[in-house]
């Protein structure tokens, strides 16, 4: 693909990025179990932390907030997602995300998420390449177009990036690192704020 092809497509899949999290910012007045999102919406466009209840959120259905501008995604993992989780090493560019620090250190784990809440998944959904906003690929096996052995994902439709449900990327893909995960804590079991450090983690 030329340089001014790659720019165009890049330019539209930012635009349509853009549009995304625009219709997941109107979502949230008609979403009921988004209990609340703080602090105002100026301050939250300013990059100020965001409060996130997904009490009501099914497992292995992805969420989309809005932090610092960028789409955020939260999925709260099914057992068959976690399973598959430990069996991708040897198809992973970064599996234990040691080369580049993609998390914070309490993400730096197989399924990069806290220790007491393993199966929730927090990341920024921009893929490492260029930009773009991966597709959900959440079915294992054949339904999800992915061939017949895909173990659930997440797949960049720019250049075919491939990340697993963790926001690992795979091995000979163009994205060179593993999706980020952004500082997050929780209140509890089903509200986080998007943006802060656990207490614990603060220095
Ligand atoms: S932007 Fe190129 S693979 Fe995702």
């Amino acid at each position: 693909m030329s340089e001014q092809n790659v720019d165009k497509g890049r330019r539209r899949m930012l635009t349509l990025a853009t549009s995304a999290v625009g219709a997941v910012g109107a979502g949230f007045m008609a979403t009921p179990f988004i209990l609340s999102m703080t602090p105002s919406a100026r301050a939250k466009a300013a990059g100020a932390p965001v409060e996130v209840d997904f009490s009501k959120l099914a497992e292995g259905v992805l969420l989309t907030i809005e932090w610092q501008g960028k789409p955020v995604w939260i999925v709260k993992r099914s057992n068959a997602m976690m399973e598959k989780l430990g069996t991708l090493t040897d198809l992973l560019a970064d599996p234990d995300s040691d080369v580049i620090a993609q998390q914070p250190a309490y993400a730096k784990n197989t399924s990069r998420a806290q220790e007491k809440h393993p199966n929730i998944s927090v990341m920024v959904g921009l893929c490492t390449h260029l930009g773009c906003v991966p597709l959900e690929k959440f079915a294992i096996g054949p339904a999800s177009d992915m061939g017949d052995d895909w173990s659930g994902g997440y797949f960049c439709p720019c250049h075919g990036s491939k990340f697993d449900m963790a926001g690992r990327v795979y091995k000979n893909v163009p994205a060179p690192t593993n999706l980020p995960v952004p500082p997050f804590r929780f209140l509890n079991d089903t509200v986080i704020v998007v943006g802060e450090n656990p207490e614990e983690a603060k220095v």
